[in-house]
Formats: structure tokens, sequence, C-alpha cells
């Protein structure tokens, strides 16, 4: 009895701490849905998270991407130029992304990394949608990490506790 008891609980420290995975989908990857405008794709700079990125100047252009995940990333590099992508998660309040790099020598400087992230988000459906920041030309959807809850786990948690 004990024995299993003792399975049962290694097994969840196992299982739980291999649950957590960061995914990363890159610009070109059909989950996230463009629509409203025209959104370019690029795919001349190795700066870019496969090579890739979609970018537009038009007020109405907007990317959605919806995710079952504990965390989100913006991944982007930096230029010399004003641009600038605003981010809405779910509901909350809208935030305006400044990917102009403070130290430019090339036009695109610095190479992709995460801009920005979520913080701790409960383990349900959330949408997020990349737009202009309104006043800045250009805005740019480059790649999107988010964090990937294996359900296995949840499943084994929901059970065990
Ligand atoms: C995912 O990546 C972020 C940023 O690099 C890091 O802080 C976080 O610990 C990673 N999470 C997992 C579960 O690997
Ligand atoms: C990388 O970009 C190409 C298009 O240039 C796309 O076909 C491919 O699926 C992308 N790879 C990943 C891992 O997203
Ligand atoms: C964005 O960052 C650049 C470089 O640090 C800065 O010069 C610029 O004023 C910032 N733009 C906004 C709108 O905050
Ligand atoms: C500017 O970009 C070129 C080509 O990508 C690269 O070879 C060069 O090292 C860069 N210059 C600086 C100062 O980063
Ligand atoms: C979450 O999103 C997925 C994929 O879009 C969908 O299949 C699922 O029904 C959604 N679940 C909830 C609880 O909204």
């Amino acid at each position: 009895m004990y024995g299993h008891v003792l399975f049962l609980l290694a097994s969840y420290y196992i299982v739980g701490s291999v649950a957590q995975r960061n995914v990363t989908i890159d610009d070109t990857d059909k989950a996230i849905v463009y629509t409203n405008s025209d959104w370019s794709a690029s795919t001349d700079s190795t700066l870019d998270y496969n090579g890739t990125l979609h970018l537009t100047n038009d007020d109405a252009a907007l990317a959605t991407f919806t995710f079952t995940g504990t965390a989100i990333y913006f991944v982007s590099p930096l230029w010399s130029l004003a641009i600038s992508t605003q981010l809405q998660l779910d509901s909350q309040p809208p935030v305006s992304l400044n990917l102009t790099d403070p130290d430019p020598t090339n036009s695109t400087t610095v190479s992709f990394a995460v801009i920005w992230g979520s913080g701790p988000l409960s383990n349900t459906n959330h949408t997020v949608r990349l737009s202009k920041t309104p006043g800045i030309e250009w805005a740019v959807v480059d790649a999107l990490m988010w964090v990937l809850c294996n359900s296995l786990s949840s499943w084994f948690r929901s059970w065990i506790l």
C-alpha cells in the first residue's frame, strides 16, 4: 500500500517536472490568422525567427492566435526604423511593443529574441491580437512562443490530488 502511494507521488513529481514546455510558432504558421488587410510576408533576414516576417502599415490589420497554455511570449528582432506592434491578450489592456533598436547600426540590427512575456496564465484558451500601434508606421509579426502544459499531467494532478 505504501509502495503504491510512493510510486504515485514519485510519478507525480516526474510527470509534473516535464509537464511544461515552450513551443515557438513562426509567423508563417497557419495557427496565426491574418485578417482585415494586407500583411506582407518577408523572407530575407537571418535575424528573423526562421528567416521570415509579416509586416503591415495598415491601421485595420489584425493577426490573431488562440492557444491553450500557461504563458505566451512575443519574439522579434529590433530595427533602426520606427516599428511597434500592439499586443492584446484576452481582454487585458493592449500593450505597445517598441521594436526600435536604441543603438542601431544596420536596418535590422538585433536578432530575434523574447520582447514581451505574459506572466503566468491559467491553463485555458487564450487569444492574442496583434495590430499596428496607433501613430507608428509599421507593425511586424515574427514569432510567438507559448508554454504548453501537458494534458496527461493535468489529468494526473486532478486524479491524484
Ligand atoms: C520558456 O521560455 C522563457 C523565455 O526564454 C523562459 O523564461 C521560461 O522559463 C521557459 N519555460 C519553459 C517551461 O521552458
Ligand atoms: C519556416 O518558413 C517557411 C517559409 O519560408 C515555412 O514553410 C516553414 O514551415 C517555416 N518553418 C517553421 C518551423 O515554422
Ligand atoms: C522606441 O524606442 C526607441 C529606442 O529606444 C526610442 O528612440 C523611441 O522614442 C521609442 N518610441 C516610443 C514611441 O516610445
Ligand atoms: C550589418 O549587417 C551586415 C550584413 O548583415 C553585417 O555583416 C555587419 O556585421 C553588420 N554591422 C554591424 C555593425 O552589426
Ligand atoms: C480552445 O480552443 C480549441 C482550439 O481553438 C478548441 O478546439 C476548444 O474547443 C477551445 N476550448 C474552450 C474551452 O473554449
